[in-house]
C-alpha cells in the first residue's frame, strides 16, 4: 500500500475552548464542506466533553466527533472523570489519548496512556495517540528515538485501528512548526514502527498558510489542529489543503 492510499484525517482539538453557541462554527464548516465535498479525507472535531452530546445531536454527516481524553477504567469512583464508554454513548467516535498537555499537566505516564488507549479501543473509539518530544530532546538529537519509544510504550501492537499524531511539544501553540525534513524523518520512523495503513498525523501550529506544505510531506496522512480548528474560516482551508 502506498502512502497515497491511506485515507486522510484532519482532526480539530478544541482543548478547553467552546460553549454551546460556538457549535455555530461547526455548522458553518459542515455547510461549507457540502460543496464541493472533499475527497478521501475524514474531518473530525474534538470539542470539550460538554459539547459532545450537543454536537452529536446536530448530526453532521461531513464531520466526525471525537473526545479529548478518557479514563482508563470503564466505571467507578473517579469523581469528575469520563470513561471511554460514556464518551461513545454521548456520540464520540474518536478519542485523543496522551496529548502532551495531559502528560504535562496531569502527570500522565506512558503506562497511563497505554491503559487509556486500550480503554478507548475497548469502547469502540478510534484512539488518536499523541507523541512528541520537547525542545531539549530535539536539540540533543534524540527526538526520533524518544518519540518511537513513546509510541511503542503506549502501543506495542503495530498500529491497527489507531491514529498516531506526532506533535513536537515545542511547536504546540507557539507558531513554530517542525521543518519538512524533520517531519519527514520522524514520520518515516513512525511508519516503520506501525503499519502501512496507520494514519500518521502531524500537529503543532498547523495553520491555513502552512498546511499544504506539511500535508505534502511523505507519510503525513493528516493533521491534528488546535487553535486553527476553532473557526470555520481557518479550519476549512486546512481541510481543503
Ligand atoms: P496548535 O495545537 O495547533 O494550537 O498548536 C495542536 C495540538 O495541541 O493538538
Amino acid at each position: 500500500m502506498g502512502d497515497g492510499d491511506v485515507r486522510r484525517l484532519i482532526a480539530g482539538n478544541w482543548k478547553m475552548n467552546g460553549l454551546e453557541d460556538d457549535l455555530a462554527e461547526v455548522t458553518t464548516l459542515a455547510q461549507r464542506l457540502e460543496t464541493p465535498r472533499p475527497d478521501n479525507v475524514d474531518v473530525v472535531i474534538c470539542p470539550p466533553a460538554t459539547l459532545i452530546a450537543p454536537m452529536h445531536a446536530l448530526q453532521f454527516d461531513t464531520i466526525g466527533l471525537g473526545a479529548q481524553d478518557c479514563h482508563t477504567e470503564e466505571s467507578g469512583a473517579y469523581t469528575g472523570d469520563l470513561s471511554a464508554a460514556m464518551l461513545r454513548d454521548a456520540g464520540a467516535c474518536y478519542c485523543i489519548v496522551g496529548h502532551s498537555e495531559r502528560r504535562d499537566y496531569h502527570g500522565e505516564t506512558d503506562e497511563v496512556v497505554k491503559a487509556k488507549l486500550a480503554a478507548a479501543l475497548k469502547a469502540d473509539l478510534i484512539p488518536i495517540l499523541c507523541v512528541g518530544e520537547n525542545l531539549e530532546t530535539r536539540e540533543a538529537g534524540k527526538a526520533v528515538d524518544t518519540v518511537v519509544a513513546q509510541l511503542k510504550a503506549a502501543f506495542p501492537g503495530a498500529g491497527k485501528g489507531v491514529v498516531v499524531a506526532y506533535e513536537p511539544i515545542w511547536a504546540i501553540g507557539t507558531g513554530k512548526t517542525a521543518g519538512p525534513a524533520e517531519i519527514e524523518e520522524m514520520h518515516a520512523a513512525l511508519r516503520q514502527a506501525t503499519s502501512p495503513d496507520t494514519r500518521l498525523l502531524y500537529g503543532g501550529s498547523v495553520k491555513p498558510g502552512n498546511a499544504a506544505e506539511i500535508l505534502a510531506v511523505s507519510n503525513v496522512n493528516g493533521a491534528l489542529v488546535g487553535g486553527a480548528s476553532l473557526k470555520a474560516d481557518d479550519f476549512e482551508p486546512i481541510v481543503r489543503a
